[in-house]
C-alpha cells in the first residue's frame, strides 16, 4: 500500500473515512491513476458539458455525485447542497480543491458508493459518471443510488457501453484501467429499465451512453 505524506495524513484524517470494503484496491489504483486525468480530459469535456447542463435543468435541490473523481463537474453544478463521494482518498484530495469555487454548501468524503452512509430519500439528484463500470458490484451501487434518491428524483448516468472487444490489446488496456471490457447498463442485475426517461449516445460511434432515470 502506498505511504502517504504528512500533509495527506492530516488531510485524510479530516475526511470521514467509512466502510471502503471490497473496493479498497480500486481506490488505491485511482490514488495513483489521478495523474491521467488532465491527459484524457480534452476528450471528455464536450460530453461533460452536456451532462452538467442537463443535470442543472433539474435545479433546485440537493445533489450527490458518486465516484466524484477529481471533482471536474463540481464548480459547474447548480444545487442548494452538493455532496461528492469517492473510494479513493487521492481523488477526494483533488476534488476538495474545487470546494471554494462552489456557491453552495459542499461535502466531499471518502466513501464506498456500494455502501452509502446516507439515509433513504436524502437527495434530489444523483450523478454517476464512468463509475458503474469500475466498481466491483455495479448492481449494489445502483441500488444504493436508488435508495438515497427521493421519490420523483433523478439519476444521471454516463458511461461507456461496449461489447467484448475483438482486439486482445484493447481488452488488456481496459483491464489495466480497471474498466470492464464488456459493459452494458442492461446487463446490470436489477437495471430499472422502466425508469429510464432519457437515453442518448454520445461521441462518434456512440461509445458513451447518457441515461436519465426517474425514481
Ligand atoms: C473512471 S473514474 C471517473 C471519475 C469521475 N466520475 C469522472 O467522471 O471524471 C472512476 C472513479 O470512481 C471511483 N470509484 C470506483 N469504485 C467506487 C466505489 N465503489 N465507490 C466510490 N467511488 C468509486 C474511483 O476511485 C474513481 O475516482
Amino acid at each position: 500500500m502506498r505511504r502517504h505524506s504528512q500533509y495527506e495524513k492530516a488531510h485524510f484524517q479530516a475526511i470521514t473515512c467509512v466502510d471502503i470494503g471490497l473496493n479498497q484496491s480500486t481506490g488505491e489504483f485511482y490514488n495513483w491513476a489521478r495523474w491521467l486525468y488532465p491527459l484524457v480530459e480534452p476528450f471528455l469535456s464536450s460530453t461533460r458539458h452536456r451532462l452538467v447542463a442537463t443535470v442543472n435543468e433539474r435545479f433546485p435541490g440537493s445533489l450527490l455525485e458518486i465516484g466524484v473523481g477529481t471533482g471536474g463537474h463540481l464548480s459547474d453544478y447548480l444545487a442548494t447542497h452538493v455532496t461528492g463521494v469517492d473510494v479513493s482518498p487521492g481523488m477526494i484530495q483533488m476534488a476538495s480543491r474545487q470546494k471554494s469555487s462552489l456557491g453552495c454548501e459542499v461535502d466531499i468524503k471518502v466513501m464506498d458508493g456500494e455502501s452509502l452512509q446516507f439515509g433513504d430519500a436524502a437527495f434530489d439528484r444523483v450523478v454517476m459518471t464512468y463509475v458503474l463500470s469500475v466498481t466491483a458490484h455495479p448492481e449494489r451501487m445502483l441500488a444504493e443510488a436508488w435508495r438515497v434518491l427521493k421519490p420523483g428524483g433523478f439519476a444521471f448516468i454516463l458511461n461507456h457501453e461496449t461489447r467484448a472487444s475483438p482486439h486482445g490489446w484493447v481488452s488488456r488496456v481496459r483491464r489495466w484501467l480497471r474498466l470492464r471490457s464488456q459493459f452494458r447498463f442492461a446487463d446490470i442485475p436489477g437495471w430499472p429499465a422502466s425508469s429510464v426517461i432519457h437515453r442518448e449516445s454520445c461521441l462518434p460511434g456512440g461509445w458513451f451512453t447518457f441515461v436519465i432515470l426517474q425514481k
